[in-house]
């Protein structure tokens, strides 16, 4: 564990996480992975406990926390599963964050208390099958038409969709206007004209749902726009800065996971009359894995702290999240490699943790975009 301080209660968040994944999370998280069964109870338990809007203000049903709080509870849960940790982001970083950034005083009451407090879960629908990184060229429409807009269109590869109250979707209201014509609403899922189509077999993080969305003249409230006509495509990137430092500590909890589990299996398997851990060669694995992942951990809590502050932390974020979840593969493959055939199996977590790190190289902005992000800062920045 890092030397940098942490307050009193950032530890007490951070123990109360770590416990509850050792009691709570770990037991079952291979069964559910197997099962693709979503943990329902244990998404109910971190609502009391007051971790499915960590950082929303008390008076809207949060914990009043700061983000590296969030940070350090996300990267515990992960380290114990990293489905239940997907569920948990989703809610707090991509629909209670936007809600509580742009939303009016109305819409904290009637959707953010109920997100926050743990009693309704949320989604993000941002995606499309044919717009994932090029997120402005979607398709969906939403077309004022009184006093409520008409929904139209497909969205891809929505986290917690098949399970979700609501939803922050994405959608265009001037085609003409490209991503300045791209607007933010809050939609309810039991509006009439929403239809959950395919929910996606997945190689990882099998215990959430992935679903596609269907818009079929789906009338939504218009005083459920967030923010102004045309403010969608900020709050959309807006969001994802914070989302990633949360993928980033995702991916660090799955590395986490596997590293401990290497450990300890080196220690008690033996070959050449030894335990494994005594040979060199599994040491170096063990200190560069070690190593990547402090260093992945760094970068989220600095990310973390420079929100905290107010500061830009647009080129952090997608630093700590291109790290990190380079990182998990990389150390969950080693971990496969240290196990030798047992690693290969299902008899051990690793192969799952090997699944679930490949995801946070893809959702939240592939590997590829946190590049452009952070080399456009970058060249920004150098003259
Ligand atoms: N915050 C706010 N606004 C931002 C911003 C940021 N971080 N970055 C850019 N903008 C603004 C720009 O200022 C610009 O505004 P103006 O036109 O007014 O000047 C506007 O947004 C467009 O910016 P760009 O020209 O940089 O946009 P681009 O088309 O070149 O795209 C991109 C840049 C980095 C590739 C971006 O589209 C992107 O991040 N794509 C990835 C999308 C993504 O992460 N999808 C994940 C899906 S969500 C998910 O996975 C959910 C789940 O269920 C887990």
């Amino acid at each position: 564990m890092s030397i940098v301080s942490l307050s009193e209660v950032q530890e007490m968040v951070q123990n109360t996480a770590r416990e509850f994944t050792n009691n709570e999370i770990k037991p079952v998280a291979s069964i559910n992975d197997k099962e693709h069964s979503f943990p329902e109870d244990i998404i109910r338990k971190l609502g009391e406990l007051g971790f499915m809007g960590m950082a929303v203000p008390e008076q809207y049903g949060g914990s009043g926390l700061d983000y590296l709080s969030y940070m350090l509870a996300l990267e515990e849960i992960c380290r114990g599963c990293a489905s239940t940790g997907t569920i948990m982001s989703v809610n707090n970083s991509l629909i209670c964050a936007p809600i509580n950034t742009f939303g009016t005083e109305v819409q904290k009451k009637s959707f953010l208390t109920e997100l926050a407090s743990g009693k309704k879960l949320g989604c993000f629908m941002l995606s499309e099958p044919e717009a994932g990184s090029d997120a402005a060229s979607m398709r969906t429409t939403a077309v004022l038409n009184g006093d409520h807009y008409l929904f139209n269109g497909t969205k891809s590869w929505i986290t917690n969709g098949a399970e979700a109250d609501f939803a922050i979707v994405f959608a265009s209201t001037d085609k003409s206007l490209k991503h300045k014509g791209v607007s933010a609403f809050i939609v309810n899922m039991k509006t009439p004209g929403v239809k959950i189509g395919k929910l996606e077999d997945k190689l990882g993080i099998r215990a959430t749902s992935t679903a596609q969305i269907f818009f079929e003249d789906c009338k939504v409230p218009s005083e459920n726009l967030l923010g102004n006509e045309g403010d969608g495509f900020k709050i959309a990137l807006n969001t994802l800065d914070g989302g990633r430092i949360g993928i980033a500590a995702q991916a660090v909890g799955i590395a986490q996971a596997a590293l401990e589990d290497s450990v300890i299996y080196a220690k008690e398997r033996k070959a050449f009359g030894n335990p494994i851990s005594d040979f060199q060669g599994l040491q170096f694995m063990i200190a560069d894995m070690a190593t990547r992942i402090e260093a992945s951990r760094l970068l989220v809590w600095q990310a973390s702290v420079m929100k905290d502050k107010g500061m830009k932390y647009g080129k952090q974020s997608a630093m700590a999240k291109l790290f990190a979840a380079e990182t998990a593969m990389w150390v969950t493959t080693k971990a496969i490699q240290i196990h030798g055939g047992y690693g290969y199996t299902t008899d051990y977590p690793v192969e799952r943790y090997f699944r679930d790190a490949k995801i946070t190289e893809i959702y939240e902005g592939t590997s590829e975009v946190q590049r452009i992000v952070i080399a456009r800062e970058t060249l920004k920045e150098i003259q």
